[in-house]
């Protein structure tokens, strides 16, 4: 008998630890933290520019450093194989940056 509540609390503690990583997944998963983060223009600058490192968020530099920044990135891309960002994409994640910049 002792047995089986070793295994019941073995089993809880099982579930509860497993609920607590989904839950820690999730939050690191979804850029909640991100203004407008489900705006076509937040998911284009979630995809091309979380690639490399985690999402920065858009308060970290003003619009104008974001612009040089970006251009760094450019580099850092091309010295990994990363293809390029196209038009459209530079587009959308600068309208994001500028927007949400501090
Ligand atoms: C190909 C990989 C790659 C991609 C894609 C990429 N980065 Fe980076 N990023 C890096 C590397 C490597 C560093 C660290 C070295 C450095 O600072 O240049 C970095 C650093 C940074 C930093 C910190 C700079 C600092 O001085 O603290 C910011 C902010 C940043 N990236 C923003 C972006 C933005 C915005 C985009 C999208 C346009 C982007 N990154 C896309 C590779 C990448």
């Amino acid at each position: 008998m002792k047995k089986l509540k070793l295994f019941k609390t073995l089993f809880l503690f099982l579930i509860l630890a497993g609920l607590l990583t989904a839950c820690a997944y999730d939050s690191k998963n979804s850029h909640a933290y991100l203004p407008d983060a489900k705006t076509e223009n937040a998911l284009v600058y979630i995809e091309q520019c979380g690639a490399c490192h985690a999402v920065p968020h858009p308060q970290r530099l003003s619009a104008a450093a974001w612009k040089d920044l970006v251009v760094v990135m450019d580099a850092r891309r091309e010295e990994r194989d990363h293809e390029p960002l196209t038009e459209a994409q530079r587009n959308k994640l600068m309208a994001y940056l500028a927007e949400h910049a501090r």
